[in-house]
């Protein structure tokens, strides 16, 4: 089990395109496993590549109540989007204790390599496909806040930059 350090925004490395992955090879199932030891450790339900710094098209979520059933998206692709749209509180373990409301397709199709390497599409509806669109926009470089009004943006990067000068502080007075 390894936990990974999670990007925090606004960390300039979250808005990287990440790249396709060539081949579902021993050191995609590695990152896929730190990966989710880091989401559950995190207690989030979801968590994309981009944020742990791997800038490669690899999604891990599950949102599940047992925390025991990860969908595993490789190389996702949305290949179906329901005409609904919901306008939903959202979150993200790289912008701790920030919520707020973004609009997303209530259902989508999705297509996908699985960890074993073989194709398959699911269609979710619900938190899943919330989760499935946050993702997919990480791997695009694009964070949740960023669909916020810029007043409310700068709000957030301040807040950031306050705690983490906080953090800072806390760990310099511990050493
Ligand atoms: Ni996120």
């Amino acid at each position: 089990m390894a936990l990974l350090p999670i990007l925090r925004y606004p960390d300039p490395r979250l808005n990287k395109i990440a790249t396709a992955v060539d081949e579902v090879d021993a050191r995609v199932r590695r990152l896929i496993d730190d990966m989710l030891d880091t989401m559950y450790a995190a207690e989030g339900v979801g968590l994309a590549a981009t944020q742990v710094d791997e800038h490669r098209r690899v999604i891990v979520i599950d949102t599940s109540e047992e925390r025991r059933s990860p969908l595993i998206l490789i190389n996702p692709e949305i290949v179906w989007r329901s005409a609904d749209i919901v306008l939903g509180e959202e979150g993200c373990l790289s912008v701790p204790a920030i919520y707020d409301k973004v609009e997303r397709h209530s259902a989508v199709t999705v297509r996908a390599l699985d960890r074993g390497g073989s194709t398959f599409e699911r269609r979710v509806e619900g938190l899943t496909a919330v989760c499935v669109q946050h993702e997919m926009d990480h791997l695009l470089g694009k964070v949740f806040v960023e669909y916020l009004s810029p007043l409310k943006r700068e709000r957030i990067r301040s807040k950031m930059a306050k705690r983490t000068r906080e953090e800072q502080q806390e760990q310099r007075h511990r050493a």
